[in-house]
């Protein structure tokens, strides 16, 4: 295999800036990687062959657009862009400055932010970054137990959160599944946090963001909000917005939000600065160019009346398929949805959640696990962003449905689940052709 890089055009062939605007010298990427390295390239073709054909439920995933795949693949990666626009360390910076800046401003009016950071790698980088905006190493910090589907970040003994800050834990009524507001008013009153994060990897309900501020505001905490799931339909109008309460909003891009994998961070004016250094210098280097050009594609996607629909289906989708999921005889958390995501206990049919998850993996149905504040046992985590996408609607929800309790009961066994989840998903293909 070729281990050279051999430009597109040799030596002595100039090529004029028209040529360029109209030919881009990665257009034919795929094309090129299949010649220079069949091997990976085989591997992309065949996830691309996975992820169209079963269905695709992990909560956190989506399908980007092909406009933000370009942008990924393109040769912004190539630049070196430490700092922010107008003030870098590399030169060379002026049209990554004007990506940049249209990713920031692009992202302040989706969202009514008076700042925004667009530099975080991942959501991961995010919330540690606004950590290190705004506490001291050993500062309390109040969020959601781990169990109940607080994140890594929430203050994991394995996460660096968790090792240079004093978690204390909030969580959900068993019985309900909701947000104990009652239980963190108390535990805010006796623990006086730096911080309360508010934020989950698995809350199928709008958090009341008013009762969060209200509560931080008598403590004196800052108030983090950890929207990596909702700030999709946050941008598309179809969940409330956690911006006019929060000192710091975090979040994904990856999400509903149907960007490139990535985090951002949304503040007021007053802590601009302090998020700006704690992103870089003090947590990062620099800036992936090609990655913040991609979300500026997104935010721009998602400004248009077609990203407010695609939300809007998004949790009609989810209602629909709790609904159905509920009559096939799974036990539905909070008894439903107002978001992307629904967890599910399976204890109803007999199995925990990895024999569950195990089951609908043989079908083609891909989804993960999560804690559930019932009984403190494992269920299904999943939701609708991704089959959405695919322009599936209710009336598939329902069939996709009546394929999982089928997978669920052991009727998988046949391969005849299987091969109907393949038809469904063929009939609403991801992209018009794979690659
Ligand atoms: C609530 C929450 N915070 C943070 C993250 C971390 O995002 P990333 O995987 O991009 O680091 C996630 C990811 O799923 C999440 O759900």
């Amino acid at each position: 295999m070729p281990v050279t890089h051999t430009p597109a055009r040799g030596a002595g062939a100039p090529v004029s800036g028209e040529q360029q605007r109209s030919h881009p010298p990665w257009g034919n990427g795929f094309e090129a990687l299949r010649r220079q390295d069949p091997e990976l390239a085989g591997l992309l073709l065949a996830e691309a062959e996975r992820q169209a054909t079963g269905l695709q439920l992990v909560a956190a995933e989506n399908f980007t657009s092909p406009a933000v795949l370009a942008a990924l693949g393109s040769p912004l990666t190539n630049k070196y862009a430490e700092g922010y626009p107008g003030a870098r360390h590399h030169g060379g910076c002026e049209l990554v400055d004007l990506a940049e800046r249209v990713a920031v401003d692009r992202a302040k009016a989706l969202f009514g932010a008076e700042h925004a950071n667009v530099q975080p790698h991942s959501g991961t980088a995010a919330v540690l970054a606004a950590y290190a905006a705004l506490l001291h190493p050993g500062d309390t910090v109040l969020a959601l137990s781990l169990r109940h589907g607080g994140h890594l970040t929430h203050g994991s003994p394995a996460n660096f959160s968790g090792r240079w800050f004093d978690f204390a834990n909030y969580g959900l009524h068993e019985d309900t599944g909701l947000i104990d507001y009652a239980q963190l008013r108390v535990l805010a009153r006796d623990r006086m946090p730096r911080a309360i994060v508010c934020g989950s990897i698995s809350y199928p309900r709008h958090p009341d963001y008013a009762a969060f501020r209200e509560i931080a505001d008598e403590v004196g905490a800052y108030l983090v909000v950890d929207a990596a799931h909702p700030i999709g339909l946050v941008a598309g109008g179809a969940a409330p917005s956690p911006v006019p309460y929060a000192d710091v909003v975090c979040a994904t891009t990856h999400k509903v939000l149907r960007g490139p994998r990535g985090g951002l961070i949304l503040c007021g004016a007053r802590l601009a600065e302090r998020i700006d250094r704690a992103v870089f210098p003090l947590t990062q280097g620099g800036a992936q160019m090609n990655t913040v050009a991609a979300k500026a594609v997104a935010f721009g996607e998602a400004a248009t009346p077609a990203f407010t629909a695609y939300a809007h289906q998004v949790v009609a989708n989810a209602r629909a398929l709790a609904a159905a999921l509920a009559a096939e005889g799974l036990l539905i958390a909070t008894g439903g949805t107002d978001t992307h995501l629904i967890t599910a206990d399976a204890a109803p049919l007999g199995l925990d959640g990895a024999t569950a998850r195990r089951r609908l993996a043989a079908a083609g149905v891909v989804l993960d696990t999560c804690g559930l504040a019932r009984g403190g046992v494992r269920g299904l985590r999943l939701g609708t962003a991704a089959l959405t996408t695919q322009g599936m609607g209710e009336a598939e929800m329902v069939r996709v449905a009546a394929l999982m309790g089928a997978a669920l009961r052991g009727e998988a066994r046949d391969g005849a689940v299987r091969a109907e989840v393949a038809a469904l998903a063929g009939r609403f293909p991801p992209y018009r052709s794979h690659m």
